[in-house]
């Protein structure tokens, strides 16, 4: 593969893929319509590439707008033809992911999510380009015990978002079952994303107060929230907080790499892979490895669970390291200082 397209691109796992496409040596599409990302995100992705392979020629062409707009993706898959770098496959990031508002506004999510990614299929399917890795989520998964959470557990997404996610995995396994189309598809179900690049250049970036522990954390860390409110101490767990299995972004990143090097091998194939270190971190875990390894102080209070919470959401990810030979580069120590370089760096995320 040499050209690839990512759809949401500017964002926090896209940003840190395109830097990983660019080193590998792809030409990179991404069209972002930077709903919830920065165009800047992609300029210090090319910055910290062109620092460290000044000899590459390979780059980034920027695309603002939304994957809904067909004419859109039509004038991409042209130009990238006309430069003679045709579009060989698709990360398709491009999506919305707060589980909170997609509970107060579905439509918003489905029409996002699910049309979106219909038409990004579609033109796909004009341009003969049948070869994709799909974001999908953990929260596709109906947690319901506390062993490790393998790609056959029972699904059962106790939100929109969620629903929406499984629903596209819906569409894509059809499509793997045309028999006259060879479409190669991997999903991949991320467990909880965190970290930045070492450089402290890219990071996440949430808009708004973020729902998610990680960004949280670094905004007591900086002085942008007071304290930080533990949803319960009273789960099944050593010390009463809720277990993740918290996943470096450059980790992550690498797995979007070596699935892309993978489709080669599958023939009308849809496959589903966990991403994840296997490792379960507790929130009050959490909070203390970030202040050992940053020097510094979270403070928090406990309060009321969250709705739809869950004790422990762990992966088996076995299959990902049998299947890419995937290994994690990344400790949750390394998570909270490269998080934290990030946040201090940028104070303002990209602004
Ligand atoms: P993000 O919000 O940082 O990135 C998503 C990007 O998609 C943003 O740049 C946004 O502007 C863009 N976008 C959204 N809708 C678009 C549209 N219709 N057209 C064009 N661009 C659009 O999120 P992220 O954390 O980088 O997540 C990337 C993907 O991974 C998402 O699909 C998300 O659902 C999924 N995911 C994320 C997590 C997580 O915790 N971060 C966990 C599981 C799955
Ligand atoms: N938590 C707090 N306080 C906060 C935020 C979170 O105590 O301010 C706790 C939660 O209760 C949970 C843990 O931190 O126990 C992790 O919560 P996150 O919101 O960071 O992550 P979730 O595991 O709930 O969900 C995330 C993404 C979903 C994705 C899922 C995949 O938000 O989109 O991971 O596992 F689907």
């Amino acid at each position: 593969m040499k050209t690839v397209l990512v759809t949401g691109g500017a964002g926090f796992i896209g940003s840190h893929t395109c830097l990983r496409l660019l080193e590998d040596g792809l030409e990179v599409f991404v069209i972002d319509s930077f709903v919830n990302s920065n165009k800047q995100s992609l300029h210090k992705v090319l910055k910290i590439f062109s620092d460290s392979f000044k000899d590459k020629q390979n780059k980034i062409h920027i695309y603002e707008g939304d994957i809904r707009d067909k004419n859109l993706l039509i004038k991409i898959f042209k130009e990238a033809q006309i430069l003679k770098k045709p579009i060989d496959g698709v990360i398709h990031f491009a999506g919305l992911k707060s589980v909170k508002e997609s509970c107060k506004d579905p439509l918003l999510y489905w029409n996002n999510n699910l049309i979106g990614t219909i038409s990004l299929l579609n033109i796909m399917e004009e341009f003969n380009c049948r070869k994709l890795i799909f974001s999908s989520s953990a929260t596709v998964y109906k947690y319901n015990s506390n062993k490790l959470i393998n790609e056959n557990e029972k699904l059962n997404p106790s939100n929109p978002y969620g629903q929406t996610k499984l629903a596209i995995e819906k569409i894509l396994y059809e499509l793997s079952n045309k028999k006259e189309d060879k479409w190669k598809i991997i999903s991949l179900r991320y467990f909880n994303p965190v970290g930045a690049h070492p450089s402290g250049l890219i990071g996440e970036c949430p808009n708004g107060i973020p729902n998610n522990i990680f960004p949280y954390i670094c905004g007591v860390a900086i002085g942008k929230f007071d304290y930080l409110k533990i949803f319960g101490n009273d789960w099944p767990t050593h010390d009463g907080t809720g277990i993740r299995d918290f996943i470096h972004v450059m980790d992550l990143a690498k797995a979007h790499t070596l699935a892309l090097n993978h489709l080669k091998k599958l023939e009308n194939q849809f496959l589903v892979i966990n991403v994840g270190t296997s490792i379960g971190t507790s929130v009050l875990d959490l909070v203390k490895t970030f202040e050992r390894v940053n020097k510094c102080k979270i403070k928090y209070v406990f309060s009321n669970r969250r709705d739809g919470d869950h004790a422990r959401v762990v992966a088996d990810n076995s299959l990902l390291l049998k299947t890419f030979g995937w290994e994690p580069k990344f400790n949750l120590e390394e998570m909270c200082k490269d998080g934290w370089n990030w946040q201090q760096k940028n104070p303002n995320g990209y602004d």
